[in-house]
Protein backbone atom coordinates (compact mmCIF):
# COMPACT_ATOMS: atom_id res chain seq x y z
CA UNK A 1 0.00 0.00 0.00
CA UNK A 2 1.45 3.52 -1.13
CA UNK A 3 0.27 6.49 0.07
CA UNK A 4 0.68 9.17 -2.26
CA UNK A 5 3.20 11.78 -1.00
CA UNK A 6 1.86 15.89 -0.59
CA UNK A 7 5.13 17.06 -2.06
CA UNK A 8 5.42 14.61 -4.93
CA UNK A 9 8.51 12.79 -4.18
CA UNK A 10 8.49 9.22 -4.58
CA UNK A 11 11.50 7.40 -3.12
CA UNK A 12 12.84 4.42 -3.76
CA UNK A 13 15.12 3.14 -0.97
CA UNK A 14 18.15 1.09 -0.88
CA UNK A 15 19.10 -0.82 2.14
CA UNK A 16 23.07 -1.91 1.71
CA UNK A 17 23.89 -5.28 3.91
CA UNK A 18 26.87 -7.71 4.31
CA UNK A 19 26.62 -10.91 4.27
CA UNK A 20 23.38 -12.88 5.49
CA UNK A 21 19.74 -11.60 4.91
CA UNK A 22 19.07 -7.81 4.98
CA UNK A 23 17.87 -6.67 8.49
CA UNK A 24 14.33 -6.06 8.56
CA UNK A 25 14.36 -3.82 11.37
CA UNK A 26 16.70 -1.28 9.95
CA UNK A 27 14.79 -1.30 6.69
CA UNK A 28 11.81 -0.64 8.48
CA UNK A 29 13.16 2.53 10.53
CA UNK A 30 14.82 4.10 7.20
CA UNK A 31 11.37 3.76 5.38
CA UNK A 32 9.66 5.87 8.91
CA UNK A 33 12.66 7.94 8.49
CA UNK A 34 12.04 9.01 4.56
CA UNK A 35 8.23 8.93 6.00
CA UNK A 36 8.55 11.45 8.16
CA UNK A 37 10.69 13.56 5.74
CA UNK A 38 7.72 13.82 3.71
CA UNK A 39 8.16 11.28 0.91
CA UNK A 40 6.35 8.30 0.11
CA UNK A 41 8.18 4.63 -0.02
CA UNK A 42 7.73 3.99 -3.86
CA UNK A 43 10.13 0.79 -3.76
CA UNK A 44 12.03 -0.92 -1.36
CA UNK A 45 15.80 -2.60 -2.77
CA UNK A 46 18.53 -4.45 -0.67
CA UNK A 47 21.86 -4.46 -1.68
CA UNK A 48 24.43 -6.87 -0.67
CA UNK A 49 28.13 -5.39 -0.61
CA UNK A 50 30.90 -7.46 0.08
CA UNK A 51 33.08 -4.92 -1.19
CA UNK A 52 31.50 -1.40 -1.33
CA UNK A 53 32.53 0.12 -5.03
CA UNK A 54 34.42 2.83 -4.79
CA UNK A 55 32.73 5.38 -7.18
CA UNK A 56 28.98 3.91 -6.58
CA UNK A 57 29.09 2.06 -3.26
CA UNK A 58 26.75 -0.46 -5.16
CA UNK A 59 27.98 -2.37 -8.01
CA UNK A 60 26.64 -2.03 -11.74
CA UNK A 61 24.57 -4.72 -12.01
CA UNK A 62 22.61 -3.83 -8.83
CA UNK A 63 23.03 0.04 -10.74
CA UNK A 64 20.64 -1.27 -13.42
CA UNK A 65 17.85 -3.05 -10.99
CA UNK A 66 17.80 0.39 -9.63
CA UNK A 67 17.53 2.06 -12.03
CA UNK A 68 14.54 0.01 -13.72
CA UNK A 69 12.70 0.10 -10.25
CA UNK A 70 12.79 3.54 -9.98
CA UNK A 71 11.68 4.25 -13.57
CA UNK A 72 8.98 1.19 -13.21
CA UNK A 73 7.77 3.01 -9.83
CA UNK A 74 8.19 6.54 -11.06
CA UNK A 75 10.59 7.05 -7.83
CA UNK A 76 12.44 10.69 -8.12
CA UNK A 77 14.17 10.39 -5.31
CA UNK A 78 17.04 7.73 -4.44
CA UNK A 79 17.57 7.27 -0.49
CA UNK A 80 19.97 5.64 0.54
CA UNK A 81 20.59 4.05 4.21
CA UNK A 82 24.41 4.18 4.24
CA UNK A 83 26.93 7.64 4.53
CA UNK A 84 28.10 7.86 0.68
CA UNK A 85 30.99 10.02 -0.18
CA UNK A 86 30.89 13.46 -2.42
CA UNK A 87 31.68 11.77 -4.68
CA UNK A 88 29.99 8.39 -4.39
CA UNK A 89 26.55 10.64 -4.48
CA UNK A 90 27.62 12.41 -7.64
CA UNK A 91 28.60 9.21 -9.70
CA UNK A 92 24.66 7.58 -8.54
CA UNK A 93 22.83 10.84 -9.48
CA UNK A 94 24.70 11.07 -12.68
CA UNK A 95 23.78 7.30 -13.61
CA UNK A 96 20.00 7.67 -12.58
CA UNK A 97 19.19 10.87 -13.74
CA UNK A 98 17.97 11.35 -10.35
CA UNK A 99 18.42 13.05 -6.79
CA UNK A 100 20.49 10.99 -4.34
CA UNK A 101 20.19 11.12 -0.20
CA UNK A 102 22.22 9.61 2.26
CA UNK A 103 21.01 8.43 5.59
CA UNK A 104 22.83 11.64 7.30
CA UNK A 105 21.42 14.28 4.75
CA UNK A 106 17.88 12.24 5.20
CA UNK A 107 18.04 12.81 8.67
CA UNK A 108 19.16 16.63 8.32
CA UNK A 109 16.57 17.14 6.29
CA UNK A 110 13.42 15.84 8.85
CA UNK A 111 15.51 18.36 11.49
CA UNK A 112 15.55 21.29 9.15
CA UNK A 113 11.71 20.71 8.62
CA UNK A 114 11.18 19.95 12.38
CA UNK A 115 13.29 23.14 13.80
CA UNK A 116 11.66 25.57 15.78
CA UNK A 117 13.79 27.48 18.02
CA UNK A 118 16.11 30.06 16.82
CA UNK A 119 18.85 28.10 18.19
CA UNK A 120 17.55 24.69 16.86
CA UNK A 121 17.05 26.34 13.21
CA UNK A 122 21.28 27.74 13.56
CA UNK A 123 21.96 24.17 14.66
CA UNK A 124 20.27 22.51 11.60
CA UNK A 125 21.82 25.44 9.17
CA UNK A 126 24.93 24.69 10.92
CA UNK A 127 25.19 20.72 10.46
CA UNK A 128 23.47 20.89 6.92
CA UNK A 129 26.01 23.52 5.41
CA UNK A 130 28.58 21.50 6.62
CA UNK A 131 27.26 18.23 5.44
CA UNK A 132 26.67 19.97 2.15
CA UNK A 133 30.57 22.09 2.00
CA UNK A 134 32.34 18.73 0.99
CA UNK A 135 29.38 18.29 -2.17
CA UNK A 136 29.51 22.11 -3.04
CA UNK A 137 31.91 22.34 -5.95
CA UNK A 138 29.58 20.19 -7.98
CA UNK A 139 27.01 22.55 -8.40
CA UNK A 140 24.05 20.83 -9.48
CA UNK A 141 24.24 20.60 -12.97
CA UNK A 142 24.64 16.83 -13.96
CA UNK A 143 21.02 17.06 -12.70
CA UNK A 144 18.55 17.77 -15.09
CA UNK A 145 15.36 16.48 -14.42
CA UNK A 146 15.56 17.80 -10.83
CA UNK A 147 11.73 19.26 -10.46
CA UNK A 148 9.61 20.02 -7.11
CA UNK A 149 11.22 17.75 -4.97
CA UNK A 150 13.22 19.46 -2.08
CA UNK A 151 14.05 16.29 0.14
CA UNK A 152 18.39 16.90 0.82
CA UNK A 153 18.24 20.36 -0.56
CA UNK A 154 15.90 21.99 2.06
CA UNK A 155 17.26 24.32 4.28
CA UNK A 156 19.97 27.14 2.69
CA UNK A 157 18.60 26.37 -0.63
CA UNK A 158 20.13 25.79 -3.84
CA UNK A 159 20.88 28.93 -5.12
CA UNK A 160 23.25 29.79 -1.78
CA UNK A 161 24.24 25.97 -2.46
CA UNK A 162 26.11 27.54 -5.73
CA UNK A 163 27.59 30.34 -4.08
CA UNK A 164 31.25 29.87 -3.91
CA UNK A 165 33.26 28.65 -0.90
CA UNK A 166 34.67 31.86 0.22
CA UNK A 167 30.98 32.79 0.89
CA UNK A 168 30.06 29.57 2.31
CA UNK A 169 32.73 29.74 4.86
CA UNK A 170 31.94 33.40 5.66
CA UNK A 171 28.09 31.68 6.77
CA UNK A 172 29.50 28.83 8.34
CA UNK A 173 31.75 31.55 10.64
CA UNK A 174 28.57 33.65 10.72
CA UNK A 175 26.14 31.00 12.23
CA UNK A 176 28.91 29.85 14.61
CA UNK A 177 29.21 33.08 16.22
CA UNK A 178 25.21 33.33 16.90
CA UNK A 179 25.24 29.88 17.99
CA UNK A 180 28.24 30.42 20.39
CA UNK A 181 25.70 33.63 21.45
CA UNK A 182 23.23 31.31 21.92
CA UNK A 183 24.53 29.33 23.86
CA UNK A 184 25.82 31.67 26.68
CA UNK A 185 22.29 32.45 27.14
CA UNK A 186 21.01 28.88 27.37
CA UNK A 187 23.94 28.44 30.31
CA UNK A 188 23.05 31.54 31.57
CA UNK A 189 19.30 30.40 31.74
CA UNK A 190 20.36 26.66 33.13
CA UNK A 191 22.42 28.63 35.79
CA UNK A 192 19.47 30.69 36.92
CA UNK A 193 17.12 27.12 36.66
CA UNK A 194 19.70 25.75 39.21
CA UNK A 195 19.71 28.39 41.56
CA UNK A 196 16.02 27.91 41.80
CA UNK A 197 17.07 24.72 43.11
CA UNK A 198 14.39 22.87 41.88
CA UNK A 199 15.40 19.59 40.82
CA UNK A 200 15.76 19.12 37.15
CA UNK A 201 14.24 15.77 34.99
CA UNK A 202 14.64 15.54 31.18
CA UNK A 203 12.78 13.64 28.55
CA UNK A 204 14.89 11.40 26.41
CA UNK A 205 13.79 8.41 24.57
CA UNK A 206 14.16 7.35 21.09
CA UNK A 207 12.23 8.94 18.29
CA UNK A 208 8.74 8.25 18.17
CA UNK A 209 8.45 6.84 21.78
CA UNK A 210 6.22 10.02 22.79
CA UNK A 211 8.48 12.13 24.74
CA UNK A 212 6.11 15.62 23.37
CA UNK A 213 3.08 13.88 24.13
CA UNK A 214 4.14 12.80 27.55
CA UNK A 215 5.51 16.20 28.20
CA UNK A 216 2.42 18.10 27.45
CA UNK A 217 0.52 15.45 29.68
CA UNK A 218 3.19 16.58 32.30
CA UNK A 219 2.69 20.06 31.80
CA UNK A 220 -0.42 20.74 30.63
CA UNK A 221 1.53 22.16 27.64
CA UNK A 222 0.82 22.31 24.20
CA UNK A 223 3.83 21.49 22.62
CA UNK A 224 4.36 19.97 19.31
CA UNK A 225 3.25 16.46 18.91
CA UNK A 226 2.49 14.93 15.16
CA UNK A 227 3.19 11.04 14.56
CA UNK A 228 6.85 11.57 12.91
CA UNK A 229 9.82 11.10 13.98
CA UNK A 230 11.35 14.35 15.44
CA UNK A 231 8.55 16.46 15.93
CA UNK A 232 10.59 17.86 18.58
CA UNK A 233 13.85 19.23 17.76
CA UNK A 234 14.18 22.01 20.78
CA UNK A 235 14.19 21.05 24.06
CA UNK A 236 11.34 23.02 25.96
CA UNK A 237 11.48 23.69 29.54
CA UNK A 238 8.91 24.14 31.88
CA UNK A 239 7.80 23.53 35.73
CA UNK A 240 5.96 20.66 36.51
CA UNK A 241 4.22 20.01 40.09
CA UNK A 242 4.54 16.95 41.51
CA UNK A 243 4.22 15.71 45.24
CA UNK A 244 5.78 16.94 47.48
CA UNK A 245 7.31 19.23 45.56
CA UNK A 246 8.19 21.09 42.00
CA UNK A 247 10.79 19.79 39.08
CA UNK A 248 11.92 21.46 35.68
CA UNK A 249 11.17 18.95 32.94
CA UNK A 250 13.03 19.35 29.33
CA UNK A 251 12.08 17.74 26.63
CA UNK A 252 14.90 16.89 24.11
CA UNK A 253 15.42 15.91 20.67
CA UNK A 254 14.70 12.16 19.86
CA UNK A 255 17.60 9.83 19.73
CA UNK A 256 17.81 7.26 16.70
CA UNK A 257 19.90 4.30 16.11
CA UNK A 258 23.53 5.65 14.72
CA UNK A 259 22.73 9.38 15.09
CA UNK A 260 25.56 10.66 12.56
CA UNK A 261 28.15 12.25 14.80
CA UNK A 262 28.26 15.37 12.83
CA UNK A 263 24.55 16.17 14.38
CA UNK A 264 25.86 14.55 17.49
CA UNK A 265 28.21 17.49 18.07
CA UNK A 266 25.45 20.06 16.53
CA UNK A 267 23.10 19.32 19.48
CA UNK A 268 25.51 18.91 22.03
CA UNK A 269 24.45 22.12 23.56
CA UNK A 270 20.63 20.85 23.32
CA UNK A 271 21.54 18.32 24.54
CA UNK A 272 23.40 19.17 27.52
CA UNK A 273 19.87 19.26 29.26
CA UNK A 274 19.74 15.74 29.45
CA UNK A 275 23.55 15.50 30.58
CA UNK A 276 22.93 18.51 33.49
CA UNK A 277 19.60 16.46 34.68
CA UNK A 278 19.07 14.67 38.25
CA UNK A 279 16.98 12.33 36.57
CA UNK A 280 16.38 11.28 33.21
CA UNK A 281 13.05 10.22 32.15
CA UNK A 282 14.06 7.03 29.32
CA UNK A 283 10.37 6.64 27.14
CA UNK A 284 9.96 4.06 25.74
CA UNK A 285 7.40 3.11 23.28
CA UNK A 286 5.86 -0.28 24.78
CA UNK A 287 4.25 -0.68 21.97
CA UNK A 288 7.32 -2.01 19.65
CA UNK A 289 8.42 -4.81 18.81
CA UNK A 290 12.25 -3.83 19.07
CA UNK A 291 11.92 -1.76 22.34
CA UNK A 292 14.18 -3.65 24.01
CA UNK A 293 16.80 -2.68 21.48
CA UNK A 294 15.21 0.73 21.24
CA UNK A 295 16.46 0.80 24.85
CA UNK A 296 19.83 0.00 24.23
CA UNK A 297 20.21 2.42 21.40
CA UNK A 298 19.51 5.72 23.81
CA UNK A 299 21.66 4.06 26.05
CA UNK A 300 24.52 4.08 23.80
CA UNK A 301 23.92 7.57 22.82
CA UNK A 302 23.80 8.99 26.55
CA UNK A 303 26.73 7.07 27.26
CA UNK A 304 28.30 9.31 24.37
CA UNK A 305 26.77 12.74 25.08
CA UNK A 306 28.34 11.83 29.15
CA UNK A 307 24.88 11.20 30.51
CA UNK A 308 25.15 7.59 31.03
CA UNK A 309 25.59 7.49 34.63
CA UNK A 310 22.33 9.38 35.44
CA UNK A 311 19.70 8.17 37.60
CA UNK A 312 16.65 7.15 35.26
CA UNK A 313 13.09 6.37 35.21
CA UNK A 314 12.16 4.27 32.12
CA UNK A 315 8.62 5.06 31.47
CA UNK A 316 6.68 2.59 29.35
CA UNK A 317 4.55 4.48 27.04
CA UNK A 318 1.30 3.48 24.64
CA UNK A 319 0.20 1.00 26.84
CA UNK A 320 -2.91 1.76 25.29
CA UNK A 321 -1.33 -0.59 22.72
CA UNK A 322 -0.36 -3.48 24.23
CA UNK A 323 -3.37 -5.99 25.11
CA UNK A 324 -3.72 -6.48 28.75
CA UNK A 325 -1.54 -3.71 29.66
CA UNK A 326 -3.04 -1.46 33.30
CA UNK A 327 -0.55 1.15 34.82
CA UNK A 328 1.72 0.58 36.87
CA UNK A 329 5.10 0.86 38.86
CA UNK A 330 7.62 -1.70 39.10
CA UNK A 331 10.57 -1.61 41.38
CA UNK A 332 12.73 -4.21 40.21
CA UNK A 333 15.65 -4.94 42.86
CA UNK A 334 17.98 -3.85 40.77
CA UNK A 335 18.39 -1.78 37.95
CA UNK A 336 15.48 0.90 37.16
CA UNK A 337 12.49 1.39 37.93
CA UNK A 338 9.37 1.24 34.95
CA UNK A 339 6.01 2.97 34.51
CA UNK A 340 3.90 1.71 32.52
CA UNK A 341 1.58 4.49 31.03
CA UNK A 342 -0.66 6.26 28.20
CA UNK A 343 0.54 9.47 27.49
CA UNK A 344 -2.35 10.24 25.35
CA UNK A 345 -5.20 8.89 27.31
CA UNK A 346 -3.08 10.38 31.15
CA UNK A 347 -3.46 7.03 32.19
CA UNK A 348 -0.89 6.19 34.95
CA UNK A 349 0.29 9.79 34.99
CA UNK A 350 -0.03 10.10 39.02
CA UNK A 351 1.65 6.96 39.02
CA UNK A 352 4.34 8.48 36.88
CA UNK A 353 4.49 11.79 39.30
CA UNK A 354 5.14 9.81 42.43
CA UNK A 355 7.64 7.84 40.89
CA UNK A 356 9.55 10.83 39.86
CA UNK A 357 9.09 11.99 43.42
CA UNK A 358 9.89 9.68 44.96
CA UNK A 359 12.94 9.15 42.74
CA UNK A 360 14.02 12.95 43.14
CA UNK A 361 13.91 12.24 47.16
CA UNK A 362 10.80 14.83 47.13
CA UNK A 363 8.17 12.42 48.88
CA UNK A 364 9.18 12.25 52.78
CA UNK A 365 7.06 10.30 55.54
CA UNK A 366 7.71 11.30 58.51
CA UNK A 367 6.83 10.05 62.61
CA UNK A 368 8.24 8.60 65.20
CA UNK A 369 9.66 5.05 65.23
CA UNK A 370 10.61 2.55 67.82
CA UNK A 371 13.53 0.53 67.20
CA UNK A 372 14.83 -2.00 69.61
CA UNK A 373 18.63 -3.31 70.32
CA UNK A 374 18.42 -5.71 67.93
CA UNK A 375 17.70 -3.81 65.16
CA UNK A 376 20.43 -1.06 65.71
CA UNK A 377 21.45 -1.45 62.16
CA UNK A 378 18.06 0.07 60.91
CA UNK A 379 19.03 3.01 63.45
CA UNK A 380 22.13 3.61 62.11
CA UNK A 381 21.51 3.46 58.62
CA UNK A 382 18.55 6.21 59.40
CA UNK A 383 21.26 8.24 61.16
CA UNK A 384 23.21 8.01 58.09
CA UNK A 385 20.65 9.19 55.72
CA UNK A 386 20.20 12.53 58.12
CA UNK A 387 16.53 11.26 58.77
CA UNK A 388 16.56 11.12 62.52
CA UNK A 389 15.20 14.52 64.07
CA UNK A 390 15.55 13.52 67.47
CA UNK A 391 15.77 10.36 69.66
CA UNK A 392 15.66 8.84 72.99
CA UNK A 393 16.09 5.81 74.89
CA UNK A 394 14.53 4.10 77.27
CA UNK A 395 14.34 0.10 78.41
CA UNK A 396 12.71 -1.33 75.13
CA UNK A 397 15.35 0.39 72.76
CA UNK A 398 15.39 4.03 70.38
CA UNK A 399 12.64 5.89 70.05
CA UNK A 400 13.09 8.04 66.73
CA UNK A 401 11.36 11.00 65.45
CA UNK A 402 12.07 10.65 61.73
CA UNK A 403 11.91 12.21 58.44
CA UNK A 404 13.24 10.49 55.37
CA UNK A 405 12.35 10.46 51.88
CA UNK A 406 9.74 6.77 51.03
CA UNK A 407 12.22 6.00 48.38
CA UNK A 408 14.87 5.39 51.31
CA UNK A 409 11.66 4.11 53.41
CA UNK A 410 11.24 1.69 50.84
CA UNK A 411 14.70 0.56 50.48
CA UNK A 412 15.12 0.36 53.83
CA UNK A 413 11.76 -1.94 54.88
CA UNK A 414 13.26 -4.73 52.44
CA UNK A 415 16.31 -4.89 53.97
CA UNK A 416 16.69 -6.75 57.39
CA UNK A 417 14.89 -5.00 60.35
CA UNK A 418 12.97 -2.99 57.91
CA UNK A 419 9.68 -4.41 59.36
CA UNK A 420 9.96 -1.83 62.08
CA UNK A 421 9.35 1.17 59.55
CA UNK A 422 5.97 -0.23 59.12
CA UNK A 423 4.25 2.07 61.53
CA UNK A 424 5.48 5.03 59.37
CA UNK A 425 4.56 3.34 55.94
CA UNK A 426 1.36 2.68 57.49
CA UNK A 427 0.93 6.49 58.08
CA UNK A 428 0.53 6.84 54.39
CA UNK A 429 -2.19 8.01 53.30
CA UNK A 430 -4.83 5.05 52.77
CA UNK A 431 -5.09 5.44 48.95
CA UNK A 432 -1.79 5.03 47.77
CA UNK A 433 -0.89 2.36 46.20
CA UNK A 434 2.68 2.79 46.43
CA UNK A 435 2.47 1.98 50.67
CA UNK A 436 -0.03 -0.74 49.77
CA UNK A 437 2.77 -2.60 47.90
CA UNK A 438 5.38 -1.78 50.45
CA UNK A 439 3.05 -3.43 53.27
CA UNK A 440 1.40 -6.55 51.39
P1 LIG B 1 10.29 12.82 18.46
O1 LIG B 1 10.11 14.26 18.63
O2 LIG B 1 10.31 12.35 17.06
O3 LIG B 1 11.44 12.29 19.23
O4 LIG B 1 8.97 12.09 19.02
P2 LIG B 1 8.41 12.04 20.49
O5 LIG B 1 9.11 10.98 21.26
O6 LIG B 1 8.38 13.39 21.10
O7 LIG B 1 6.94 11.50 20.19
P3 LIG B 1 5.55 12.29 20.10
O8 LIG B 1 5.12 12.74 21.44
O9 LIG B 1 5.64 13.27 19.00
O10 LIG B 1 4.60 11.08 19.73
C1 LIG B 1 4.78 10.32 18.56
C2 LIG B 1 3.47 9.71 18.15
O11 LIG B 1 3.05 8.74 19.11
C3 LIG B 1 2.32 10.72 18.05
O12 LIG B 1 1.50 10.35 16.99
C4 LIG B 1 1.57 10.55 19.34
O13 LIG B 1 0.22 10.87 19.21
C5 LIG B 1 1.75 9.05 19.56
N1 LIG B 1 1.62 8.74 20.99
C6 LIG B 1 2.26 9.33 22.03
N2 LIG B 1 1.87 8.78 23.19
C7 LIG B 1 0.97 7.82 22.90
C8 LIG B 1 0.20 6.89 23.69
O14 LIG B 1 0.24 6.85 24.91
N3 LIG B 1 -0.61 6.05 22.99
C9 LIG B 1 -0.69 6.06 21.63
N4 LIG B 1 -1.50 5.16 21.06
N5 LIG B 1 0.00 6.92 20.88
C10 LIG B 1 0.82 7.79 21.50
Amino acid sequence: MFERSKKGENALLIQPHAGGPPDEGLLEEFADLARSAGATVAAVLTARIDRPNAAMLIGSGKLEEVKAAADATGADLILVNHPLTPGQERNLERELQRRVVDRTGLILDIFAQRARSHEGKLQVELAQLRHMATRLVRGWTHLERQRGGSIGLRGPGETQLETDRRLLQKRLEQLQKRLDKVEVQRTQMRRARMRSELPRVALVGYTNAGKSTLFNSLTGADAYAADQLFATLDPTVRRIELPGGGAVLADTVGFVRDLPHALVAAFRSTLSEAREADLLLHVVDASDPLRDERIRQVDEVLEEIGAGDLPQVLVFNKIDRVEGAAPRHDHPGEGRDRVWVSARDGTGMDLLRRALAEALELRHVAGTLRVPPQAARLRARLHELGAVRAESHDEHGWLLEVDLAIADAQRLFAQAHGEWLRPLLETLPADDEEADRYLA
